[in-house]
């Protein structure tokens, strides 16, 4: 049992895997918050009943000629003399905003109810709280699923319109949490296209921190990540209280501490440029918040986002299979190619052991660059006389499956499609539309722009032998309007948008089990939870430099597990930073999750051929570390010479340490301490050829042996001897 409900004192109690999370009913009927930490015992909670610090009056009518002191809320009503920031704000028909939400009941369900519109976690009992403000019938029914093998609780609000009135929403976020009154620094994944998840410290000041997006994409500038993370905590130390938002659209996290020093994070559907009507009885589904805390800092909080992910959220069918192994033609010939050298180039990776390759952008309409085409999803004849068949066969007969790109959710203005449908581009009438690498985006929040979508791709699909697509999304909306809106609605479109995206990968991924998705977004700018309920693996960034996919696949694991980053081998110089790195290097840092190689293997030596293929075949043997390791991170790129990823398997029998050294003159010799390892058990080391205990390795380090060069790399294996 997780979730506990105390009927005398109306205490709640969730218990997840090391933590407690409990609130109460106070005696005027609102949620208030007692505590979230580390697991604590029950039996206290009427001293922390007692322990507000008396900070935010609040006179409640039934409390006269007393004030009465919030402690700390389950969520923020404005209006009442708490001012600190809403979780929503609501207009009443008479202009008003005031609602104060009261507790009506509650159910505790063994079955966590999916929510209808958008993705979310599966699985673990919870607890739905309904709240509803007596004069206007405006209900909150909060969602809390407490996940016993995880210090995880997911959260969610779902508005209510139960009176008899209009009511506009004009902000709905998906939770309010309570921290401790502590010093913090805020944590989050900031970056740009080639750039993705780097991290980012703020203090937690006194005010509010606040990141967003405004590009109906959960975008590259900043994940919807947040987290509080003690002064000092590293991968191992300091106390962590982290949320991660299963949302892809405009979204926004803050955290707010006040004049008592106590703080809160918050968030959810961005409320810029945001408005929801309900009509009576309407209701409102708000995006999941994915909550973790850690009291060994930020490596514990990694790992049960990993686990919770990989258990309850990605496709199990795929999540932990064996993923493909791809050659990718995008950075071997960009827009130049045709069936011939598609066709020399899977004769040239025969034997190397990649099965399955991938045809990238410029297959269909009349597409020789980025500015024709994308809507026109039929084949391009004269790169491909006969259509994708002979391709496809060439493929299958060297060993492979084949993948195909697609972008689905954009047109460009150069079209079949815009030519017959103009107002299927998102726009305002009469006005000109922004383009973004020269195209427009569909609008998804219309039913028949969807079924056009779904049908011309699944018609590709259907009429081709294809295992794996490749899904696209190469820009940002701009001219945020649809026409299946009335003009007070308008406000909706961010959130209808995504809406749509939901719907169209239901139709189109959910509808084709048999054919691997992987996502993409210009590279990384859309690698968020919900997406990967889709897409098992994301392109993790369009920057494949080994450097710089230190810091990005370090940054991009503070959430999400090695599994999901798709990582490639490129051609060198690299493309993106010039920069020229090792084979070893590209291949040590690319193999650090689901694998690939982007480059003309028309080019290959023969030596170069036999490196791979060696290559490769390390890669099978530790592969399902990748698919199921906890991870332990080291050296942290982002603050020294040096990155260390320990890849450990669940019972700890083995592990896979790949070490990192950046710069060749700095720390010559330098040790390393894996963490992870059972102290208690031997471990042989192939490398080293000595059998050594976990303690031993964790304590007294290694000294990798990297080559005298720049970004230089050295893989060491752990494997246990009984
Ligand atoms: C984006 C992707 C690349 C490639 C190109 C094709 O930039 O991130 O991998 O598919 O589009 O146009």
């Amino acid at each position: 049992m997780a979730i506990y409900f105390n009927e005398e004192n109306k205490h709640f109690y969730l218990e997840g895997k090391d933590i407690s999370y409990i609130f109460r009913i106070n005696r005027i009927g609102f949620a208030e918050h007692l505590y979230f930490g580390s697991r604590i015992g029950r039996e206290d909670m009427t001293y922390m009943e007692q322990v507000g610090s008396g900070a935010a009056y609040v006179q409640m009518p039934n409390e006269r000629n007393q004030c009465y002191s919030f402690y700390n809320p389950e969520l923020c009503f404005y209006g009442t003399g708490d001012y600190r920031e809403p979780t929503f704000s609501v207009k009443n028909p008479l202009g008003d905003r005031l609602c104060r939400l009261h507790y009506t009941g509650h159910d505790i369900v063994e079955e966590k109810p999916k929510i209808k519109s958008m993705p979310s976690l599966s699985g673990a009992q919870t607890l739905i709280l309904h709240l509803q403000d007596e004069l206007s019938l405006f209900a909150a029914d909060l969602y809390y699923t407490v996940y016993e093998e995880y210090p995880i609780i997911a959260r969610r609000i779902v508005y209510k319109n139960n009176s008899q009135n209009n009511l506009i929403l004009d902000r709905a976020y998906s939770f309010a949490l309570a921290l401790p009154n502590k010093e913090f620094d805020i944590l989050t994944l900031c970056g740009a296209w080639a750039h993705e998840r780097q991290m980012q410290y703020a203090n937690m000041h006194r005010g509010i921190v606040s990141i967003d997006s405004k590009r109906c994409s959960s975008s590259s500038i900043l994940n919807p990540f947040i987290a509080a993370v003690s002064k000092g905590a590293n991968d191992e130390y300091g106390e962590v209280f982290a949320v991660n938002l299963v949302y892809s659209s405009s979204f926004v996290l803050k955290s707010e501490r006040n004049a008592d020093g106590k703080g809160m994070l918050l968030g959810g559907i961005n409320d810029f440029d945001f408005e929801w009507h309900l009509a009576p009885g309407d209701e409102l589904e708000t995006p999941e918040a994915v909550i973790a805390y850690s009291n060994e800092g930020l490596g514990k909080m990694s790992r049960a986002y990993h686990d919770v992910y990989r258990d309850h959220l990605i496709n199990p069918r795929y999540v932990k299979s064996n993923r493909p192994i791809v050659i990718n033609n995008w950075e071997g010939t960009y827009f130049n190619f045709n069936s011939e050298k598609l066709i020399e180039m899977a004769k040239a990776v025969k034997g190397l052991g990649i099965d399955t390759f991938v045809l990238d952008d410029g297959w269909f309409g009349h597409r020789d660059d980025d500015s024709s085409s994308l809507g026109d999803w039929f084949v391009y004849e004269k790169k491909l006389p006969g259509g994708l068949k002979p391709v496809i066969d060439a493929v299958h007969e060297n060993g492979m499956k084949f993948g195909l790109w697609f972008e689905p959710e954009m047109i460009s203005e150069d079209s079949e499609l815009f030519r017959a449908h103009p107002d299927f581009a998102i726009g305002v009438p009469g006005r000109d539309r922004c383009k973004s690498r020269r195209q427009y985006m569909l609008d998804l929040t219309r039913a028949d722009v969807r079924d056009h979508i779904v049908n011309t791709v699944n018609k590709v699909l259907s009429e081709n032998e294809i295992d794996y697509v490749k899904w696209d999304y190469n820009r940002n909306v701009s001219d945020n309007y649809s026409l299946s809106l009335p003009p007070e609605r308008q406000k909706e479109f961010a959130h209808r948008y995504v809406l749509g995206v939901y719907d169209i990968c239901e139709r189109i991924v959910n509808a084709n089990p048999d054919i691997f998705f992987e996502g993409c977004a210009g590279g990384g700018a859309r690698f968020d939870p919900a997406m990967l309920y889709y897409f098992p693996q994301i392109w993790t960034s369009d920057d494949t430099d080994a450097e710089e996919r230190t810091k990005i696949q370090y940054g991009t694991s503070i959430c999400y597990p090695l599994s999901t980053m798709s990582c490639h081998v490129s051609a060198i110089p690299n493309h993106q930073s010039r920069r020229s790195c090792s084979m070893k290097t590209r291949a040590a840092v690319a193999h650090l999750g689901a694998t690939g190689y982007e480059l003309d293997p028309t080019l290959f030596t023969d030596e170069e051929k036999e490196l791979v293929k060696e290559q490769i075949k390390a890669y099978k043997e530790f592969s399902h570390l990748i698919l199921t390791c906890d991870l332990y991170r080291t050296e942290n790129p982002f603050e020294g010479n040096f990155f260390g990823f320990n890849l450990v398997s669940k019972d700890k029998s083995e592990a896979v340490f790949t070490c990192y050294r950046r710069h060749h003159g700095e720390e010559l010799v330098k040790f390393v301490y894996a963490r992870g390892l059972d102290p208690e058990k031997k471990y042989y080391i192939p490398e080293r050829d000595v059998t050594l205990s976990g303690a031993t390795i964790m304590n007294a380090g290694l000294e990798p042996y990297f080559p005298h060069h720049d970004f230089a790399t050295d893989i060491i294996h752990f494997k246990e001897v009984k």
